[in-house]
């Protein structure tokens, strides 16, 4: 053995190789710091992200407000559990109800565990009201997370069948197809779970109409809502909550990602409605909302409402689709360009996995998604200089990609 040899990459390689669980397929490449927008690889290699950490990154990398405020409360107390008050979970959740107009917030850690947490409280609200509703609407191309709950309401097949069986009672219907969903929901119907801007399904907003339907649905039975924003959410279209936009009424609503900047912390944001059935000891977690989760999350949540970030996604996101639309111009494979805010797909007419690697080659990390769609998510405070600067190296990319085609 020469490990001496070993490049930094290689020794980081061959450590997971033996001992990490192998379940990601990871770039040959290893992050060790960031600035900003800006990441900075083993060999001393900088990036421009326009993934984020697949939109976890909100306020970029190294933040100093987030940073300082992450430190200061190690110092202070990270952890004492549920079982006693402190006073950061209240502030969290009183920002996350003014901000989606829903009144009662569970926090966790993760999107997945929201979606967990949204599903468990849909099922309670129907057991206190004695009513049995077995069924749950899913969409196709849905994405809700790994966990078995989210994983029984996540469409795609590779993921669900080794896994099997999931939970029962739980129907796909095609997205943006008011007709099959106001034939799938009934009164049998519990919840009608959506994601207002699916994002691993290859960044597909909901259109007004489909959204109509959910709320005609949603009257018509006493359906719940509950709205996935753990990727749309929280300034990521320009707003707090896509939802808003689409004219939903949410009964439940799951956030995650952005929420920590980084620190891991997800949140299911309740109605008043659903909230009243529930009980002391129907859920919990050991860490879920601590404080170092919340206190990164009220850093996120100042910067989001008074820290000009939905004003500068609105911006950016303008320079992002007029330059994603000149881009799609100019090569042909690019067959449709979708998002709107900071979150965009580029739908390729073949197989968008070579865009990763060329992206990376050319300074800019970039992700694929639904086979065919290359996937941005930056940050939200990516100034427009930065956005010019990144897409064009992703021009650069997918000439490339083309060129070797
Ligand atoms: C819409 C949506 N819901 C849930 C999840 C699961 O979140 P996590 O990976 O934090 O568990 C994701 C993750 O990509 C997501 O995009």
């Amino acid at each position: 053995m020469t490990t001496t040899s070993l490049s930094a990459l290689e020794e980081i390689q061959a450590r997971e190789a033996r001992h990490v669980l192998q379940t990601y397929r990871r770039a040959p490449l290893a992050f060790v710091r960031g600035k900003g927008v800006r990441l900075y690889d083993s060999e001393g290699r900088e990036y421009l992200d326009l993934l984020s950490g697949i939109g976890v990154a909100s306020l970029g990398h190294a933040h100093e407000g987030l940073a300082r405020a992450i430190a200061d409360q190690a110092q202070t107390l990270l952890h004492t559990s549920n079982l006693f008050y402190h006073p950061l979970q209240g502030q969290v959740a009183e920002r996350l109800a003014e901000l989606s107009g829903l009144s009662r917030v569970f926090v966790c850690n993760s999107g997945a565990e929201a979606v967990e947490a949204c599903l468990k409280f849909a099922r309670r609200y129907w057991y206190t009201k004695g009513e049995s509703r077995p069924e749950i609407i899913a969409l196709e191309e849905s994405f809700h997370g790994r966990t078995m709950g989210a994983l029984s309401v996540t469409s795609d097949e590779h993921y669900r069948a080794p896994f099997e069986p999931l939970l029962p009672g739980v129907r796909f219907v095609p997205v943006n197809d008011p007709a099959a969903l106001l034939a799938a929901v009934s009164s049998s119907t519990a919840a009608i779970i959506a994601e207002p801007v699916q994002g691993e399904g290859g960044v597909r907003p909901l259109t007004p109409a489909f959204a109509a339907a959910i709320n005609e649905a949603c009257a018509k039975t006493g359906a719940l809502l509950i709205a996935d924003e753990v990727q749309s959410g929280l300034g990521r279209t320009g707003v707090p909550f896509y939802f808003t936009e689409l004219g939903l009424k949410p009964h439940l609503v799951s956030v995650g990602k952005a929420l920590g900047g980084g620190v891991p912390v997800g949140a299911a944001i309740i109605s008043d409605e659903v909230a009243s059935t529930i009980s002391y000891g129907d859920h919990g977690s050991t860490y879920g909302g601590n404080l170092l989760a919340c206190r990164a999350a009220i850093c996120f949540l100042d910067e989001l409402t008074s820290g000009g970030v939905l004003d500068n996604v609105r911006r950016v996101g303008r320079l992002f689709e007029e330059r994603l639309r000149a881009i799609a111009a100019k090569h042909a494979f690019v067959k449709e360009v979708r998002g709107l805010g900071l979150i965009w797909g580029l739908d390729l007419t073949r197989d968008a996995a070579p865009v990763v690697p060329a992206g990376l080659a050319h300074g800019v990390v970039v992700n694929r998604t639904a086979e065919t769609v290359v996937r941005l998510l930056p940050p939200l405070v990516i100034t427009e200089a930065e956005a010019d600067q990144a897409l064009g190296r992703l021009d650069a990319a997918l000439l490339a990609v083309g060129a070797g085609a």
